[in-house]
């Protein structure tokens, strides 16, 4: 693979093509969160092992490429991207973990593997989420950026994406949803806070990472982020009804079977993909003024409407 590191530790990354740089991203985060996770043995060795099993050897790591893209708009260095972009998958490997135990969405099939309940019990599973939240604001909390104010602003973000305004305030409205006909304005709302708030929390801590953008190209991004978001779960909405269990490593047909208002419950397959599309404009159209720094962003956003899993 052809890449080099300049001075600063800044990789460039504009030879390789997309799917060769989603491959080096995706590795640099797992060799980075197999560093970062306390290692097996460590006592209690039963709650490491299952932090492990749930955040390692899967996924398709989209908000570590997201905060890696982003990071290109600001020469962002590597080093601290793969700190943003760890806090931010700990917290995702969380939710997932939580997502799946049988008081939410009684999942047993996650990344093609029994869910982290089914494999060590519920109240480890528990324990596996609370103790990788603690472990993402840890990582945020370590030296990163030579302006502080700048790290308290990124801690700041995680926070707000993670909590009851962000992504658990969505599981809420999710869970509360279960066998309602949703608005549209209610759909939207769930779904930007269960998941478009850890994608924007991706994006704009991976902007953070390197020359401090100015706040109208932080407004730009967070516009970007809101679409792509908003797409990356509708798209996750109609793979329930149109992927099958082994292509996607978890059980298809789930949220029809268990009532949950989805977008194909709204709009229908059809409806669901044009929203896609419009998305889809929407997030590219407010990357435009960056230009080709932002290619990375694009790719992703179209890979995002074209994933089969
Ligand atoms: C699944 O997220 C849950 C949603 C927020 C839609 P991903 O599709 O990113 O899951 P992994 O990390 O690739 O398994
Ligand atoms: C999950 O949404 C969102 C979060 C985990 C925050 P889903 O319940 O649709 O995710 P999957 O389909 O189980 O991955
Ligand atoms: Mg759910
Ligand atoms: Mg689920
Ligand atoms: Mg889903």
């Amino acid at each position: 693979m052809n890449t080099s590191v300049n001075t600063s530790g800044h990789l460039s990354f504009s030879d390789l093509s997309f799917p060769d740089w989603m491959r080096y991203v995706q590795a640099q985060t797992e060799v980075a969160l197999d560093r970062l996770l306390p290692t097996a043995d460590t006592t209690p060795a039963h709650l490491h092992q299952a932090m492990r099993y749930a955040c390692l050897g899967g996924g398709k790591r989209i908000r570590p490429l997201l905060a890696f893209a982003a990071g290109e708009l600001s020469a962002a260095p590597v080093t601290r991207l793969e700190t943003v972009a760890c806090a931010v998958e700990c917290i995702h490997a969380y939710s997932l973990v939580h997502d799946d135990l049988p008081c939410m969405d009684d999942d047993v099939l996650r990344r093609g593997q029994p869910t982290c309940h089914v494999k060590f019990g519920e109240a480890t599973a528990l324990l596996v989420g609370d103790s990788l939240q603690s472990l993402a604001f840890e990582l945020l909390a370590h030296p990163l950026s030579d302006d502080p104010q700048i790290q308290l602003r990124q801690t700041f973000l995680l926070a707000q994406a993670s909590g009851s305004r962000g992504m658990a305030g969505g599981q809420a409205i999710d869970l509360d949803a279960v066998g309602k006909a949703l608005n549209p304005q209610e759909l939207e709302q769930m779904h930007t806070l269960k998941t478009g708030a850890l994608i924007r929390a991706a994006v704009l801590l991976g902007a953070l990472c390197g020359d401090p953008p100015d706040e109208t190209a932080l407004a730009r991004l967070d516009r970007f982020a809101a679409s792509a978001g908003l797409l990356f779960q509708v798209i996750d909405d109609m793979l329930d009804c149109t992927a099958n269990t082994t292509t996607l490593g978890k059980t298809a047909g789930k949220d029809a079977a268990a009532d949950k208002p989805t977008y194909v419950s709204l709009l229908g397959l059809a409806g669901a993909r044009d929203l896609a599309e419009q998305l889809q404009t929407q997030a590219v159209s407010a990357l435009k003024p960056f230009g080709e720094k932002a290619r990375r962003l694009t790719e992703l956003t179209d890979f995002f409407v074209r994933r089969e899993f």
